[in-house]
This record gives C-alpha cells, structure tokens and sequence, in this order.
C-alpha cells in the first residue's frame, strides 16, 4: 500500500532553505523529490499564458477561482531531472521569478487549485520513499508521514539567502524590497483560510538562521535514524 511507503515532510516559509535541504536529503537516502511550490508557480504561468488574471480582485470573483481550478487539473507538466516543461516548453528559469513565487502564492489561496493538485502531490510518493517540500506536505498532503520538520529562519536571514541567490545568477536584487515581499508572501501563505502555513502538531521544528546546509542535513537525518529505528 501507498501507505507504507515513507515520506518525509519539510514544511516552512518562503527562502527559509527547504528546497535545498529536501533535495539534499531526498539525494543522500535516494528518495524521490517533491517540490509542491513548483506546482503552484506552474498553475500561476499556466495562466498567465493563457491571458487568465490572478490579481487579487479577480480571483474574489467565483467564476475565476473555478476557471483557475479546471486549468490546475488539467495542466500539462513533465519533470526531467532539473528541468520542468509546461506544455513541452522548458519553464525552469520562468518558475524560479519572484514575479512567479508571488502569484504562485495568490493562486494557492483558492481551494479549487488546492484540490487539483492533490493527486499530482500524492503521485510522487513512490519507492523508495519521498521527500515532500512545501507549507502543508506535513498536515494536509501527507499527514501520516512519519517525519515532518518545520524549517524557519529569521526574515532577515531568508531575505539575504534570496538576495545572494539572485545576485549569483546574475540577476538584479534589493535586499529591502525583498525582505518586504517575503514577509508580505509569509503573512498571505499563513493567514489563508485553506491549508494556511502552520507547523503539524507532530513536527519538529529546525531554525536554521545559524545552520549551514550540512548541519542541517545532518539533523534532519538524525532525526530521521532514530524515527526509523524506533517506529
Ligand atoms: O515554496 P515556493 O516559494 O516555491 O512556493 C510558492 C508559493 O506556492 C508559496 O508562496 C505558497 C504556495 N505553496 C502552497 O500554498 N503550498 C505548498 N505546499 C507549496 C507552495
């Protein structure tokens, strides 16, 4: 049974680290990845390809929150590797915008998107085992994993990271407005009626702010062996 297969949740704010830890984790135990933000960045492009709004006045409207729904069930997405196609066109460097991580979040908002992408996320969990990176792998998606971590960091310190991310890729970053739209992001992402951020009673949480990504990664395998051990 799908039941039995294990996954292993890394839940937590925007730029706080989650990606690079669960790919990190999913490479060392040769487990499968999912990066469920990636999905709600997909069904933002998906609709801006399309000409559909995902302004926040028009995704109040009924009709839009159902149009949006229907286009995040049927999308057409393929992941190769590192790479991530929309409808057979590479989007990888598209997806990664913060333009996109905030419409991504504006679309998470609408339940009919959330639904959609249920059984895609449930998909993923194939053998050896997942690891499961977004803000509600650990209470909605996968709610009997048995590991579920909640990874924080100062806003201070996720809006540095972001900033040198940017900066190494060559593109143009203000440390001000970044911080200013991360916190913005993390109070829309927890303050949402459907499966806002919040930690699963059962996680354990890891702030980061002084870890580097080894240290991180150790203690989530630590947690991991011993979880494993004494199921
Ligand atoms: O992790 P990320 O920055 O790629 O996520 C982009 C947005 O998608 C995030 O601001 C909120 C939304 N999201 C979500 O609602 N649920 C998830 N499991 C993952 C992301």
């Amino acid at each position: 049974a799908p039941q039995r297969i294990p996954v292993i949740c890394v839940d937590g704010p925007t730029a706080s680290g989650k990606g690079t830890l669960a790919s990190e984790i999913a490479d060392r135990l040769g487990y499968h990845l999912l990066d469920s933000g990636a999905l709600y960045r997909l069904v933002g492009l998906a609709a801006d390809k399309k000409g559909l709004s995902t302004d926040d006045q028009t995704l109040k409207e009924p009709a839009q929150a159902r149009r949006l729904g229907e286009l995040a069930a049927a999308m057409n997405v393929r992941f190769e590797g590192h790479q991530t196609y929309l409808d057979g066109q590479d989007v990888s460097d598209a997806l990664r915008t913060e333009s996109a991580g905030m419409a991504a979040s504006r679309v998470s908002a609408i339940p009919q998107v959330r639904a959609a992408l249920l059984q895609l996320q449930h998909g993923f969990r194939r053998l050896p085992g997942l690891v499961a990176d977004g803000r509600d792998m650990g209470t909605v998606i996968f709610p009997g994993a048995p590991l579920k971590v909640f990874l924080t960091a100062s806003a201070e310190q996720r809006a540095q990271r972001r900033y040198k991310q940017l900066i190494s890729k060559g593109n143009a970053a203000n440390i001000d407005s970044l911080l200013a739209d991360l916190v913005a992001r993390d109070l829309r992402d927890s303050s949402r009626t459907h499966a806002p951020l919040k930690p699963a009673e059962d996680a354990l949480q890891l702030d980061n702010s002084a870890l580097d990504v080894e240290q991180s990664v150790k203690q989530v395998l630590g947690w991991w062996q011993s979880q494993s051990a004494f199921p």
